[in-house]
């Protein structure tokens, strides 16, 4: 039998700018979530300034995520605790380690993989503020990242740095194994001055004549990156201007297609209830914006459904699983691949590991790591 795991699917919520409603709203999709019969994980990323502990109501110590980064724990499930909303759990960030809040690449991944293996449909991660590489990085590896803005210059402005960043890092991380590339884009980003900015247009120009063959990966990672956009304390019934810009900003200067999912409503009143956000849900002054949550997870499964899950995860494989299929990529021979090329697969490994696998089947190659012993 394929080694078909049942992962969850993740949802992050980043936007770059502080204090623009990121936790508020990874709670509310976490409570419809929940509410509508998913079991659900709310896991606090924002390493050194969590708070999800604080808005569901948790009082005094709660194991945290550091308990599992600095090794103190074996697993993410024994640090899960129940929270007031039935089906949902929640992974606190709550304690400040020094140590724990700029975690290697190797444990982001680690990190990620627990993630998914957690007995939850969805995990959805709330991220901290700024455009740090960490931050980055969970979001470009989740499977839907929903970016929350304000309707103001700052925080627009913000929100498209973290597009960029997001878009950039996903990319790095991708050709970091590939010698040439990374050291193209890498020389590329050195280069000072806002216009002269990596792009994926740009990356394609530059391996048409170099690398042809890894094209069509680009154009994946440009079709599979199309954050979510989430408008925060909207004006109700219109598309900001603001709004409208940063999606052309994004499409027309680094190719990439944002999803406008749904705007929240301003509720001065919630400010009130930051010690018990579920229940401000409930409360009559909390509907609007639960409602707008829940038309938020409409889109995004709905979205996901149309995709025909193309997002969805079926393999999960450890590093040095990866690396062992890696290696044995290296040992076939060039015919396996026909008319496409060894080294695309190759990089294909760090980006979608169950196409990789699924293609090596259809050519007849199996290997005990593509199945389950039992
Ligand atoms: N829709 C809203 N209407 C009114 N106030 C809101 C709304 N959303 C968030 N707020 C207010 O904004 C503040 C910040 O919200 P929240 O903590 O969710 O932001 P954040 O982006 O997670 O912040 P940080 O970057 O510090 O993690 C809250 O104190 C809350 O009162
Ligand atoms: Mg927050």
């Amino acid at each position: 039998m394929i080694n078909r795991q049942t992962a969850g699917t993740i949802i992050s919520v980043g936007g770059g700018k502080g204090g623009v409603g990121k936790s508020i709203l990874s709670i509310a999709l976490g409570t419809v979530l929940a509410r509508g019969g998913s079991s659900v994980v709310l896991a606090d990323l924002d390493l050194g300034a969590a708070n999800l502990h604080t808005y569901l109501g948790i009082r005094g110590h709660t194991p945290g995520i550091a308990d599992f980064i600095l090794g103190k724990v074996p697993s993410l499930e024994s640090i899960l605790v129940e929270t007031s909303v039935p089906n949902l759990g929640l992974i606190s960030g709550a304690e400040f380690v020094p140590g724990a809040t700029n975690p290697a690449h190797w444990m982001k991944l680690k990190l990620m993989r627990h993630l998914r293996s957690l007995p939850a449909d969805y995990v959805i991660i709330d991220l901290g503020a700024g455009v740090q590489f960490n931050t980055l990085d969970f979001f470009g590896m989740s499977d839907h990242g929903i970016v929350i803005t304000a309707p103001e210059p700052g925080a627009v402005m913000n929100a498209y740095s973290f597009i960029k960043g997001a878009l950039y890092r996903k990319i790095q991380n991708i050709f970091k194994h590939h010698a040439e590339i990374a050291a193209l884009i890498e020389a590329e980003t050195r280069i000072g001055g806002s216009e002269k900015r990596f792009t994926l247009e740009w990356l394609s120009e530059r391996l048409k004549s170099t690398s042809p063959d890894l094209l069509p990966l680009i154009d994946e990672i440009a079709r599979s990156f199309t954050p979510a956009l989430v408008i925060n304390r909207a004006p109700e019934g219109q598309t900001h201007l603001l709004v409208k810009n940063l999606i052309t900003l994004c499409s027309e200067k680094i190719g990439i297609t944002l999803d406008h999912v749904g705007d929240l409503p301003d509720v001065r009143e919630i400010s009130n209830h930051l010690l018990n956000v579920p229940r401000f849900f409930d409360l009559s002054i909390g509907e609007s914006y639960h409602a707008a949550a829940q038309g938020i997870v409409n889109r995004l499964i709905k979205g996901a459904a149309k995709d025909g899950g193309r997002k969805a995860r079926i393999f999960d494989f450890s590093d040095e699983e990866r690396d062992e299929i890696i290696l044995l990529l290296d040992s076939l021979d060039e015919r396996v691949f026909s008319k496409t090329s060894k080294k695309a697969w190759k990089l294909r490994m760090f980006f979608k590991p169950s196409e990789v696998v699924g293609y090596l089947i259809s050519r007849g190659i199996t290997h005990p790591l593509f199945y389950t012993s039992a």
